[in-house]
Order: structure tokens, then sequence, then C-alpha cells
């Protein structure tokens, strides 16, 4: 779903260099908090993807309003205070006896980090 596992699999740095300069209108490249390395995200597509693919809209709704499920509340993420990195924290780990359930090791830290951006980007209120 991602472009480097795309390119990974075609196994050419070259094609992953031109892909991203060429051909991938939605692909943008950002550095990650830390600054260490580069993240590559295709947040709009690969963000609600994988809020649909992982459940989240069960308990959050696809807009990301939340609501009262089995769990508890789901938080109405469109307003959420937290950092980006702090979103990437409740997802991984959760909140226990808080209805929030823990994704570690279901998705991996890349995608977390799509889903963070786009709670941030794409579902808060505008
Ligand atoms: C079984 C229901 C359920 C599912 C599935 C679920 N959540 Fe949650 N989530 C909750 C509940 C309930 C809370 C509120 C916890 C609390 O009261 O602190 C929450 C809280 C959060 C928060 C914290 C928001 C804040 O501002 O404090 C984030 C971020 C979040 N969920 C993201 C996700 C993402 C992304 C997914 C899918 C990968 C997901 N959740 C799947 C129930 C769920």
């Amino acid at each position: 779903m991602n472009i480097r596992n795309t390119t990974r699999n075609l196994g050419s740095v070259a094609l992953c260099a031109l892909a991203l300069w060429t051909g991938l209108p939605g692909g943008a490249s950002a550095e990650t908090e830390t600054g260490d390395r580069p993240e590559i995200y295709v947040p709009r597509a690969g963000g609600s993807a994988a809020f649909n693919k992982y459940g989240c809209i069960t308990c959050h709704m696809g807009d990301g309003r939340g609501g009262q499920n089995e769990g508890g509340y789901g938080a109405d993420l469109r307003v959420t205070k937290l950092t980006e990195k702090e979103l990437g924290d409740v997802i991984t780990n959760g909140r226990a006896g808080k209805g929030m359930p823990s994704f570690k090791g279901i998705i991996d830290d890349e995608t977390v980090g799509v889903l963070a951006k786009y709670i941030k980007e794409d579902l808060r209120l505008k």
C-alpha cells in the first residue's frame, strides 16, 4: 500500500527516486519529527484505507466523530488535542481499560504514522 514497499519489491533505489519525482502526484515526502530519516506518505488514500482496514471506523466512525460502543465512548478524533506522535502512541499501545485497543504487532510503525497524519490532517474539523 505504500510507495516504499512497492519500490522495494521492484528492487531498485533508482526506480524509487524516479517514481517519486515523476509518476506519483499524491506522493509527498516529509521529515519525521525526529528528522532522522525521510518518511514517505500517501496520506489521503493510505490513511482512509487503513482507517477502514483496521476497523477504526467501527468505533470512531468513518469521519472520526466517535460515539458509544461496546468498549466505551470512542473518542472524537476530529477534535483531538494530541500531537501526531501522541496519536501514534495511543494507536500502538491503546488505552487499557478505556476501550481503545492496542494495535501493537498488528499495524506497522509506518502505517501508524500514516494514520496519525490522516487524523490530524484529514479528519480534523477545519
Ligand atoms: C473497539 C473500539 C475501538 C476501535 C476498534 C478503535 N478505537 Fe480508538 N478509541 C476507542 C475509545 C473508546 C477511545 C477513548 C479512550 C479514552 O477514553 O481515553 C479511543 C481513543 C482513540 C484515540 C485517542 C484520541 C484522543 O484524543 O485522546 C486515538 C488516536 C484513536 N482512538 C485512534 C484509533 C485508530 C487509528 C484506530 C484504528 C487503528 C482505533 N482508534 C480503533 C475505541 C476504539
